[in-house]
């Protein structure tokens, strides 16, 4: 979701993976997918994102893996990104250096991770309200969590819809539509200049995965490419966003909550093989 579109990069090569080495990354999905469960069930009101980030350390090791994020320094950023997860709280839409401030009933939480395993990457990523503990900790404010599930809900449903649309044969920029068909039609707005990415021995691979574009244009999908599908939606309903001081964290401009979902993904004959499931 780093890649930023120059046309340059288009032209860069696309590898396609063997059964084999999909299912290799498929090994390293069902890691991903696991320790985000476990995230997933440890996030509640009370809670430091930095526990959560220590959590996903330990069981990377248990799990004989290795953090794909942690040390990650692409250009854009100021340094080394220093988690095994990003964690972005409320109006974070992604990219969210894990905090020490604990968690609040009806925060909407993001989280995404990625691991190699073997050599292989997967990536993945969810967004969730935080709930539980008892109704003395609720905050009593007006705020509707029925706004912020149905952001998570429609995320979580273009996400699927791309998938969906990933079939051999189809073009890149179906997905992109199918993706964008969901996510603007129930009126929001989508991350600009952000979009999936291909996946591989390096989290970050060509092709650029578009979560908005023009249906039958671009890339053909064929058995074999391995790609990160990943909408990010704006509850404000506008594309614009700004980075946080960290230099890593992405707002939305307008201060609205965001959610993003992503799963790795296999072209195959058959259809889309999701990789990071459990
Ligand atoms: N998982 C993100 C993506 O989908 C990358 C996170 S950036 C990192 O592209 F620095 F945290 F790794
Ligand atoms: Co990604």
């Amino acid at each position: 979701m780093d890649v930023i579109v120059i046309p340059v990069l288009l032209s860069l090569v696309i590898e396609l993976k063997t059964p084999g080495e999909i299912d290799a990354i498929d090994a390293a999905g069902s890691v991903v997918a696991r320790i985000l469960t476990a995230v997933r069930e440890r996030a509640a009101p009370g809670v430091r994102p930095t526990e959560l980030d220590a959590l996903a350390a330990d069981l990377i090791a248990e799990a004989g893996a290795v953090s794909s994020f942690r040390g990650y320094h692409p250009r854009w950023a100021p340094g080394p990104y220093p988690g095994v997860l990003c964690v972005s709280v409320n109006d974070a839409v992604v990219h969210g250096i894990p905090a020490r401030t604990k968690l609040k009933q009806g925060d909407l939480l993001s989280v995404d991770f990625a691991v190699h395993l073997d050599g292989w990457c997967a990536d993945a990523a969810f967004s969730m309200l935080v709930s539980g503990g008892s109704e003395a900790s609720m905050n009593g404010s007006a705020r509707s969590t029925s706004a912020d599930e149905k952001l998570i809900r429609t995320t979580e449903a273009a996400l699927q819809a791309g998938i969906d649309a990933a079939q051999p044969g189809v073009r890149m920029g179906d997905v992109g539509h199918a993706i964008a068909q969901v996510a603007r039609g129930a009126g929001y707005g989508m991350l600009a200049d952000h979009g999936g990415h291909g996946v591989g021995r390096s989290m970050h691979e060509e092709p650029h995965v578009p979560n908005e574009s023009k249906p039958r244009r671009g890339l053909r999908l064929q058995p074999g490419l391995v790609i990160a599908i990943e909408p990010m939606l704006h509850a404000g309903g506008r594309d614009s966003y700004r980075h946080d001081r960290d230099g890593w964290t992405i707002r939305t401009a307008d201060g609205s909550r965001a959610a993003h979902a992503e799963h790795t993904i296999a072209i195959t004959e058959q259809g889309p093989r999701i990789l990071t499931l459990r």
